[in-house]
């Protein structure tokens, strides 16, 4: 059996966040944000949560499936802001949908997050233990940033994206998916602190700090060459692939990724000029803007890449 994306959908908080906004509650400028991310723009949450975003896309990617919610036998969400530590986002989206039949659960694999569980329900639906799964990409990365650390609260935004998966002619040609968690500290978000009787740990909250540029290696490194693997593996060319949806981190990775496979950037699209930097919830986001355009068509074959915290990465190689 193939597994194919039968659908996609995608929210947006209301509010939209502009470098010009920022530049007047902190020292920076949209020159500075914009000439080294290519960001122009996010859009943040007010009351909108991780679950209601989530639930969102869901219902936009059902929709654009043509499946009801009580066909779905899984639900999976990539997250690292699931508005509970328990019941689980995906729990929460199960509920609200009515996919009572469905098993949810969700995925901490950062940035990677929407490619993991992409990769993990490919595996059920391959494998005939289930038919019908519903991935979800879905963060409010503005609760976990430093507002007062300029290096790091101007990349994120807020956004949830999904797909509905099921069984379909031509579809996920291949994949593969890493891990590296000596180098995990070069882009972290430390847990609450334990006060139970017999530690004494400080209860200041963590917020997410990076190391720029090691994340900048990182990925111009690893993710070309996980393509170039995933490429070879189902032994399709370069230029055989209609887009490169990456991670939507900073256009200079992505241009570096670019140059490094020979691919021109009309190959790439970008959401990130006006969403920012949304982790897991980046590629579908774009996944599915790209599908609303109409810039897909039957057959077309696209490479998807996530890339981010623990250190992690996934990439798949599908034919629409
Ligand atoms: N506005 C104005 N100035 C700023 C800002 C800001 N928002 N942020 C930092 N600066 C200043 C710094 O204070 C520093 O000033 P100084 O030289 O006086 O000390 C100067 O700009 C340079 O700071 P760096 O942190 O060295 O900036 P760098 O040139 O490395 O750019 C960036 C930062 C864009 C994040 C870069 O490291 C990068 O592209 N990293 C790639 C990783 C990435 O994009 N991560 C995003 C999330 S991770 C992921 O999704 C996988």
């Amino acid at each position: 059996m193939s597994v194919k994306i039968l659908g996609t959908g995608s929210f947006l908080p209301e509010s939209v966040v502009t470098n010009d906004f920022l530049s007047t509650i902190m020292d920076t400028s949209d020159e500075w944000i914009s000439s080294r991310t290519g960001i122009k723009a996010r859009h943040l949450v007010k009351k909108e949560t991780t679950t209601q975003m989530s639930v969102e896309a869901a219902k936009n990617a059902l929709l654009d499936a043509g499946i009801q919610a009580a066909e779905l036998d899984l639900i999976i969400v990539g997250t690292i802001t699931g508005d509970d530590i328990t019941p689980s986002t995906a729990c929460e989206v199960q509920a609200a949908i009515g996919a009572k039949a469905a098993v949810a659960f969700d995925i901490n694999a950062a940035c990677s997050g929407f490619m993991f569980a992409m990769h993990s329900a490919y595996a059920y639906l391959q494998s005939g233990i289930y038919q019908n799964a519903l991935i979800i990409g879905a963060e409010t990365l503005s609760r976990i940033m430093d507002w007062n650390d300029r290096s790091t609260c101007v990349l994120f935004g807020d956004g949830a994206g999904a797909a509905v998966l099921g069984a379909g002619q031509g579809g996920i040609l291949g994949f593969e998916q890493g891990s590296d968690g000596v180098k995990g500290s070069v882009l972290a978000c430390r847990a609450r602190a334990n006060s139970n009787p017999l530690v004494q740990e400080n209860p200041e909250t963590d917020y997410v700090h990076m190391d720029g540029q090691e994340v900048y290696k990182f990925a111009v490194t690893t993710v070309p060459a996980s393509i170039e693997r995933v490429l070879e593996k189902a032994q399709v060319g370069t230029e055989e692939i209609k887009y490169f949806l990456l991670h939507q981190a900073n256009i200079r990775i992505i241009q570096s990724v670019a140059k490094r496979l020979h691919a021109p950037m009309e190959k790439f699209p970008i959401s990130l000029d006006h969403c920012g930097n949304i982790s897991a919830a980046s590629i579908p986001i774009l996944l599915d803007e790209v599908n609303k355009k109409g810039m897909l068509e039957e057959g077309d074959k696209i490479v998807m890449s996530g890339f981010g915290g623990g250190l992690t990465w996934g990439t798949c190689i599908l034919e629409w």
